[in-house]
């Protein structure tokens, strides 16, 4: 997939960061309990982090480790057993459009075109087509879903569907992108592209992301620091910066020993569990 400069009308004028972090994690803890049989699943327990804005970090950890879980406290879907969430200096009470979310399985609205997908949210909030609109055809573009504009998302591929999703989460510049393994659907080149692209839209714009995935080589390629998690119920096992600098390309990162060194590093630490 060739990769594009994401155009300038995508990217975001912000205010200059703030040295607080962005988002804060103290000792969280979340149980699903089964109110049917009284069954308590202890999915996150002692899980603490803060991101400041601008960074891209990267979960990573075991399938069942709690890291959906995460995300869906992010955005407010579901409230912490125990400890405390705040984003922007606030608690997190429901999801809000500054917080931006592409789920593990592209939920797209089927009986919706890709086009009418993408621009729910601007049309949920009314804003104006002329403003909108543009953006959209930028972002179709971007994801290479040229021609499937008016396509339900039946008739897309996993893939395509993965992409309209993501395109539904960035066009309403959210200032915070929380990404669920958002390419593990795609085949290896695609992905490639999409990590890439991806790099590139968030230099542009200065979104801050909260990126989930449990490909070690996935992570050291887009986070600056990475949170490796324990087995559920998950906390923070280890936190690493990643020394790599933020224009990457992955060809290159393949021969940089310290890719090598980390990714064992990495690979002990799940093993160590
Ligand atoms: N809504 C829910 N109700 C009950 N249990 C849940 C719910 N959501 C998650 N869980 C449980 O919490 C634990 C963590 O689930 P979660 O989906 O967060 O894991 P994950 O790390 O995202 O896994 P994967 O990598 O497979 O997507 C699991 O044991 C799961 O069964
Ligand atoms: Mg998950």
């Amino acid at each position: 997939m060739t990769v594009h400069i994401l155009p300038p009308d995508l990217q975001a004028t912000r205010p200059p960061p703030s040295p607080d972090p962005l988002i804060v994690v103290e000792d969280v803890a979340k149980r699903f309990v089964d109110g049917r049989t009284g069954r308590v699943t202890a999915a996150l327990e002692h899980l603490s982090f803060a991101i400041r804005e601008g960074e891209f970090v990267c979960l990573l950890g075991p399938s069942g480790c709690g890291k959906s879980s995460v995300l869906d406290l992010l955005c407010g879907f579901e409230q912490p057993s125990a400890g405390r969430i705040r984003v922007e200096g606030g608690p997190v009470r429901e999801p809000g459009p500054d917080r931006g979310i592409v789920f593990q399985e592209a939920l797209l609205f089927p009986w919706l075109s890709v086009l009418d997908n993408i621009t729910f949210a601007p049309r949920l909030a009314g804003v104006p087509a002329a403003l909108y609109r543009p953006r959209a055809a930028r972002l179709i573009a971007l994801m290479g879903l040229d021609g499937f504009e008016n396509h339900a998302p039946y008739e897309l591929s996993g893939g395509m569907r993965q992409r309209a999703a993501i395109a539904r989460a960035w066009i309403s510049e959210p200032r915070i992108l929380l990404m669920d393994e958002p390419f593990g659907a795609l085949d290896a080149q695609t992905r490639l592209g999409m990590q890439e692209q991806l790099l590139i839209a968030r230099e542009a714009t200065g979104a801050t992301v909260l990126f989930v995935t449990h490909d070690i080589e996935e992570a050291l390629f887009l986070a600056d620091r990475i949170l490796v998690l324990s087995g559920r119920p998950g906390r923070v096992a280890r936190e690493i910066p990643v020394p790599f600098g933020r224009s990457r390309r992955y060809s290159a990162l393949l021969t940089d020993e310290r890719f090598g060194r980390l990714k064992r590093e990495i690979v002990e630490e799940f093993r160590a569990g």
